[in-house]
């Protein structure tokens, strides 16, 4: 999990708290302007406390027993009055306490050191928020949907001996194995490869959901916008702490996907940026994930030697066949 996730969900907590206790300050203060009676019983028993704690700590023993039995006898008036009144109200003292999302921790997230499930579900919302997949929610693996396979094979159309529903079905297999091991070094990255509409961006997306449940930061871009924004950085004169952070985190997310690769326009420096990404992440056992329209002959066409030679091995090599589902969604609705 991202430091960056961890400290933005202790501020939200805490405006959290404060918002809590800030609008049991002022609806406590509403009912005492139209009640003030409320205020005055409460400041005679703010008295009479501090009174007795004073003849506790002052008095000889005899008078102080005395006095106790006294002070106690009026401070149980006050506080049924103070009730009564609130009764008629219809309130009680607990409507004068924050109202707090979470009665297990009272928004604060912990309860003796230990995180609360509130805190912890929290990281993972934030998670899903910072990794940039707007389309978690309906792509996951528990959605994926085979249907859009055929069972028929066809090596003219598609190159291979199995059918696109064997093929995908191992793809899916080896996609969510490769979700519940990102930090093992024996694991390869992967590399999704096919023509358009063949479920790679939705895989990837399934992909990182089951990262993010696992505790995982995950990052999703397009190519396209991921070397645009790094070159961009690259060339700033003034960069802020949170753009740092922003660019810093491309090297560090457990999972870094890079969809629609082949679909940029690119230029020396942007081919700067892929290889710093590629070498850097590899390094430090960094896993990425890369969709693309490309065969892996047109990238190292298009990618030149220099980049994808030295990563070769570090890939593996996932080989999408089927009909295009965008086409085939459009001919179920228009049936
Ligand atoms: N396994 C699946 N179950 C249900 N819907 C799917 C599945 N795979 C893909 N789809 C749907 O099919 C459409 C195309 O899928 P997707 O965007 O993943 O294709 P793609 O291979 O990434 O295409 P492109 O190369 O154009 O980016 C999307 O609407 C997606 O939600
Ligand atoms: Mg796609
Ligand atoms: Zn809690």
């Amino acid at each position: 999990m991202q430091g960056n996730v961890f400290r933005k969900v202790e501020r939200d907590f805490s405006v959290k708290r404060q918002h809590a206790q800030s609008d049991a300050r002022t609806f406590k203060k509403n009912v005492y302007d139209e009640n003030p009676e409320l205020a005055e019983i409460e400041n005679k028993i703010n008295t009479i406390a501090l009174k007795s704690a004073k003849s506790r700590i002052f008095s000889d023993n005899l008078s102080r027993e005395v006095e106790q039995e006294k002070l106690e006898i009026e401070l149980a008036k006050l506080n049924r009055d103070y009730n009564d009144k609130l009764k008629e109200l219809g309130l009680t003292k607990k409507d004068f306490e924050p109202k707090y999302e979470c009665e297990k921790c009272n928004d604060t997230g912990f309860i003796d050191n230990k995180m609360c499930s509130c805190f912890n579900q929290e990281l993972i919302n934030e998670a899903f928020k910072q990794s940039n997949l707007s389309k978690i929610k309906e792509e996951n693996f528990e959605t994926f949907d085979f249907g859009y396979y055929s069972t028929c094979s066809n090596k003219e159309k598609y190159g291979i001996e199995k059918s696109p529903l064997e093929n995908i079905d191992g793809i899916r297999k080896l996609a969510y194995n490769f979700s519940h091991n990102l930090d093992d070094t024996q694991q390869k990255n992967l590399l999704f490869t096919g023509s358009t509409g063949l479920g790679k961006t939705f895989l990837a997306n399934c992909i990182a959901c089951e990262a993010i449940k696992q505790g995982k930061s995950v990052i999703y871009q397009t190519a396209p916008i991921l070397l645009d924004k790094m070159v961009d950085y690259k060339f700033r004169f003034n960069k802020t702490d949170s753009e740092r952070e922003e660019y810093d985190k491309i090297f560090d997310v457990d999972l870094l996907i890079i969809d629609d690769l082949g679909t940029e326009a690119m230029n020396s420096a942007k081919f700067s940026e892929l290889f710093n990404i590629l070498n850097t992440r590899l390094l430090k056992n960094k896993k990425i994930l890369i969709s693309t329209n490309l065969t892996p002959q047109e990238i190292k066409r298009e990618y030149e030697e220099r980049i994808f030679s030295r990563f070769v091995g570090d890939f593996l090599v996932c080989r999408f066949v089927g009909e295009d589902i965008r086409l085939l969604k459009k001919k179920i609705v228009s049936k």
